[in-house]
């Protein structure tokens, strides 16, 4: 079959063959995932969250060796964070209850943890605010085409990035925030609604998306929340959007950094498996529902934001050792029900565009009568 033409104008914007970028995802879009998208004709990007700077460096360094097409790289701004310079300051303010907490819980769910532990993660990575200034020298310094921030604006470095020639992304949950991200200048905004995987907001991606799409207009909107294939595609074009922005719908492929049990997990969830909860970082984040979590919620003391991820991360190392899945933390969206085998970055990319093209050029004109 020959391939498939599938361009919009975020296609021209960002040097890349189809309107497809990989959702920065800390944990899961690593070097290898990131790439393959890159090279199927999407945009790829490093979840850089939980990469320490050199981590991040040496990150960029592994994609570069496996591809030469445009790619960014996704981290953090926010604005309202402790003032900690590394992961390990910021353990020190993670309360003795919530220590006390997680030391009984790990009891009563029999997750097997020395006595005395301290439940906060080592060694520094995004999640400090002090970290990201760092992170985005590293951003600088490899000339990376496209950076991506949530959770805070980015705006503050659009200036800096555009001396540089290089392209800001800003991932927004409200049109509001639209509208404050392009008065600011970011290039490009994800709109992400309240069915995508991780942090999220209250608003559906589909008034989300046509809103903020006329809102800030010409300012290209790329859909985020709920896609996963040709028809999430289309329908984010019909509303507006210039492209899509998807994070579940690449969790489980062979290059995805998530672990094979959290794999094997998602692909039997439904789209009524997730909730969002604070638990698990403080503010609002979609994750398979648990038990341990549905039983923090009820009884556990609640952190603000990021001070719970320092505990879970923690946590779930515990957890891994002990091959308890059904405790695993797994940030995913509601599209996961969609999400039923293993495949490759590439392939997923190549099945999008098709199914996309497909319902644009036959499905649709043969479904839906516009004349007589
Ligand atoms: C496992 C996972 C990790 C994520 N980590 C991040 C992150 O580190 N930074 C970020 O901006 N968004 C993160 N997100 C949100 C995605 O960027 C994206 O907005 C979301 O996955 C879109 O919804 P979808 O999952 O329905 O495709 C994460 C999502 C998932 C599923």
């Amino acid at each position: 079959m020959s391939k498939k033409i599938l361009r919009t104008s975020l296609c021209d914007q960002l040097d890349i063959e189809y309107p497809i970028l990989l959702a920065g995802m800390g944990g899961a879009a690593n070097a290898e995932l990131a790439a393959a998208v890159s090279e199927a004709g999407g945009l790829g990007i490093i979840g850089a969250i939980n990469l320490t700077p050199d981590e991040l460096d040496a990150e960029i360094r592994k994609l570069k060796k496996l591809t030469s097409k445009p790619f960014g790289v996704d981290t953090i701004a926010p604005t309202n964070m402790v003032d900690a310079a590394t992961i390990d300051e910021l353990r020190n303010y993670i309360p003795e209850e919530a220590v006390a907490y997680a030391s009984k819980l790990v009891k009563e769910l029999g997750i097997p943890v020395p006595d005395g532990t301290r439940f906060g993660k080592e060694g520094g990575t995004g999640w400090a605010a002090g970290m990201t200034p760092k992170q985005i020298e590293v951003v600088y310094d490899h000339k990376v085409p496209v950076f991506a921030a949530a959770l805070g604006s980015p705006a503050f470095m659009v200036p800096e990035a555009h001396s540089r020639g290089m392209k800001v992304i800003g991932l927004v949950g409200t049109v509001n925030q639209a509208r404050k991200e392009a008065e600011a200048g970011v290039d490009i905004i994800v709109a992400q609604g309240h069915e995508g995987g991780g942090h999220t907001g209250h608003v559906g991606t589909m008034p989300l998306v046509r809103l903020a799409s006329e809102a800030v207009a010409p300012v290209p909107v790329v859909a985020a929340g709920g896609i996963a294939d040709g028809r999430g595609l289309v329908a984010s074009l019909a509303l507006g959007a210039c492209g899509v922005w998807c994070g579940t719908a690449f969790l489980c492929t062979y290059e995805s950094g998530i672990e094979e049990v959290a794999k094997e997990r998602i692909i039997k969830m439904t789209e009524r498996d997730t909730r969002v909860t604070r638990v698990f970082t403080g503010k609002t984040c979609r994750l398979l529902t648990t038990k341990l979590i549905e039983k923090w919620e009820k009884e556990g003391p609640m952190m603000p934001f990021p001070l719970p991820i320092v505990m879970c991360t923690s946590l779930q190392d515990h957890i891994g050792k002990a091959k308890l899945v059904d405790y695993y933390f797994i940030p995913a969206g509601q599209i996961c029900g969609a999400v039923t085998e293993m495949k490759s970055a590439g392939q997923v990319v190549k099945e999008m565009v098709e199914e996309a093209v497909r319902l644009l050029d036959e499905d649709l004109p043969a479904r839906v009568k516009t004349r007589k």
